[in-house]
């Protein structure tokens, strides 16, 4: 009787102390927007988010950056928007202890990036001022950034433009590191991509077809030509055809949507075959996405006790993989999709269209 008055009264503490904590940390909650409302010395444009939610994005004036020793001063030329960007600015509640409680603490917007160099640190030899390249770095909205030389940047091939270049860096390692790293892909085999139309399917097709895979696209009707012209073997139209219901069977089903049970996704897989679980449909929160989002998981771990498997992942920067993408690019082989370009202070726009959910390729912020 005492051990459960005890257990009781100790947990009461716990969620009382817990809930303490999160209300002294809510409102300690800051972040740098007001030390940078003072007039910079040497001003630059940038998307801020000083607030979270996506009509709280401003064009603000801030200080340019130095690069440090190590680091790369790029002028920006363009940089795209991902599905994740919308979810940060938002604040998803889940993240806020990491992201900032009341503000973000992070309240620089972006991270795709393509420009030209402007400067280095003295510790920089791979670069020199004038060099074009591309690549991720925190912020990559705005004139210009500083690039860590070891890790988000690398050399952009001459044959794609600044605004095909600034939409690589998430989609095209989320493409790669899935199909490669995750489903294993090897030439000849049978891959499904669903969701082969949005910023990273239009990736994950030409990858594919690089790896020299038979590439069955799952897209809508208006998006059947664009798939196609990017190397697509076959397409399924998903407004008029479930895919799961055919009696193709796939050595790896490349999964942005997450639409579709596990049982039936191991229908049409191979005795050993993988889905890779790399989204929840197109960009923003919909009313499906938290469901689609517990199913991967479900799914993923349900797969321990199947021979097929279920993978979920998040894409990781690496400088080698960015050497990757740039070499099929220059090679001729991925040629990134625009959808729409937007004006820096038109960025809530580009983000609100994002969201919608239904683009073709990618969204590009071009810097005048
Ligand atoms: N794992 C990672 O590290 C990682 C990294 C980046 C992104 N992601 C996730 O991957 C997913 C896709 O990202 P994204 O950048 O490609 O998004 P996106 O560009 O917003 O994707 C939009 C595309 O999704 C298509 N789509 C929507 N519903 C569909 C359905 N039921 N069947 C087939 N296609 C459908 C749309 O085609 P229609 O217009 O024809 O409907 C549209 O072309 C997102 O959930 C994102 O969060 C994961």
């Amino acid at each position: 009787m005492k051990i459960k008055r005890l257990l009781k009264w100790s947990l009461g503490a716990i969620l009382l102390v817990l809930l303490g904590w999160l209300f002294v940390a809510y409102w300690m909650s800051t972040n740098d927007c007001n030390q940078n409302a003072a007039n910079p010395n040497n001003p630059m444009k940038a998307i801020v988010n000083c607030e979270y939610g996506v009509e709280n994005l401003q064009l603000r004036e801030i200080e340019k950056p130095t690069p440090a020793d190590n680091e790369v001063l790029v002028r920006v030329r363009a940089a795209s928007i991902n599905p994740a960007d919308g979810h940060l600015i938002r604040g998803v509640w889940l993240m806020r202890p990491m992201l900032g409680m009341r503000k973000p603490k992070n309240t620089r917007f972006g991270t795709d990036f393509a420009g030209i160099v402007e400067a280095v640190g003295k510790n920089v030899a791979d670069f020199k001022a004038g060099d074009e390249v591309f690549g991720a770095a925190k912020g990559a909205v705005a004139d210009y950034i500083r690039v860590k030389a070891d890790r988000g940047i690398v050399s952009k091939p001459s044959n794609i433009t600044f605004e095909q270049a600034g939409s690589v860096a998430i989609a095209g390692l989320t493409a790669l590191q899935g199909l490669r790293d995750k489903g294993h892909i090897q030439t000849g085999q049978k891959v499904l991509i669903n969701g082969a139309s949005g910023g990273v399917g239009t990736f994950a097709v030409q990858i594919a077809k690089a790896f020299s895979a038979e590439v069955t696209a799952v897209c809508s009707t208006r998006n059947i030509e664009l798939v196609q012209s990017l190397g697509a073997d076959h397409v399924i139209d998903y407004t008029k055809e479930d895919f799961t219901k055919g009696d193709q069977h796939y050595d790896m089903i490349y999964d942005l949507v997450g639409n579709h049970s596990f049982s039936e996704r191991r229908q049409i897989l191979t005795p050993n075959g993988i889905c890779v679980l790399a989204g929840m449909g197109g960009a923003g929160l919909h009313p499906e996405s938290w469901r689609r989002l517990i199913a991967n998981f479900s799914a993923a771990f349900r797969s321990n006790f199947t021979p097929q498997k279920f993978v979920t992942y998040i894409a990781k920067l690496t400088k080698d993989d960015l050497d990757v993408l740039r070499d099929l690019m220059e090679a001729g082989k991925v040629s990134p999709v625009i959808d729409r370009t937007y004006k820096l202070d038109q960025t809530q726009a580009a983000v609100r269209y994002l969201e919608e959910g239904h683009a073709h390729g990618k969204v590009v912020i071009v810097m005048e």
